[in-house]
């Protein structure tokens, strides 16, 4: 069975449950950023060892958070070693408005991923957007580089919709198919 890490920051925790649905979905672990933008130092190794490493943080003011950019700028550490080279990557990230901006966010973590030699997986599924496709179909929101969920500003991790969480699963599931292939 091929390592998966799933590395994001959370600030209120909605996008910390996308990466626990991921994580359960691919099998992966979960490596947490802090609100300092720091890794527990285990983690470094961990990533080193991983087969795919799926990214992921709200966004923030049409971007990833600074946590996940503190961690972003950490990574030159496996870059320069090119520790990273050649790994599945993947991403993911939530915020309150239906677009966003969380494109930026997602075309940010595939940067990374290129920086560091990865090879990207995208969501691999098509959007619902028919007449009759409900927020709460799969890919309502037309994302196609990664999950990427819609919660209102005032809503609580517990209200976030199943649509989206459905998505970030559908993401998991493939990123562990696509690095079982290439693991073997
Ligand atoms: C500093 C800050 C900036 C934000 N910027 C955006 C933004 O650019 N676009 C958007 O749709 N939502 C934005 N939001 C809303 C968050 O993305 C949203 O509340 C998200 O659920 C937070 O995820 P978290 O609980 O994992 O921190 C912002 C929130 C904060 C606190």
């Amino acid at each position: 069975m091929a390592s998966i890490a799933i590395v994001y920051h959370s600030g209120y925790g909605h996008t910390q449950r996308q990466a626990q649905v991921i994580a359960e979905a691919a099998g992966g672990q979960l490596i947490a950023i802090d609100a300092d933008g720091n890794l527990p130092e285990a983690a470094w190794a961990q990533l080193d060892a991983a087969d795919a490493i799926i990214l992921g943080a709200p966004t923030y003011m049409g971007g990833p958070s600074w946590q996940f950019k503190k961690f972003a700028d950490a990574s030159s550490k496996p870059w320069y070693s090119r520790n990273w080279k050649d790994k599945i990557f993947a991403g993911f990230t939530n915020s309150a408005s239906t677009n966003g901006d969380k494109g930026k966010t997602l075309d940010y973590f595939y940067t990374l991923a290129m920086q560091h030699g990865g090879l990207w997986v995208g969501l691999g599924e098509v959007a619902s957007n028919s007449k009759a496709a409900t927020r709460n179909d799969l890919n309502w929101i037309g994302v196609f580089q990664g999950a990427a969920a819609t919660t209102p500003s005032d809503a609580s991790v517990a209200e976030m919709l199943p649509g989206d969480l459905e998505t970030s699963r559908v993401l998991g599931r493939r990123v562990a198919q696509v690095a079982a292939k290439w693991a073997r």
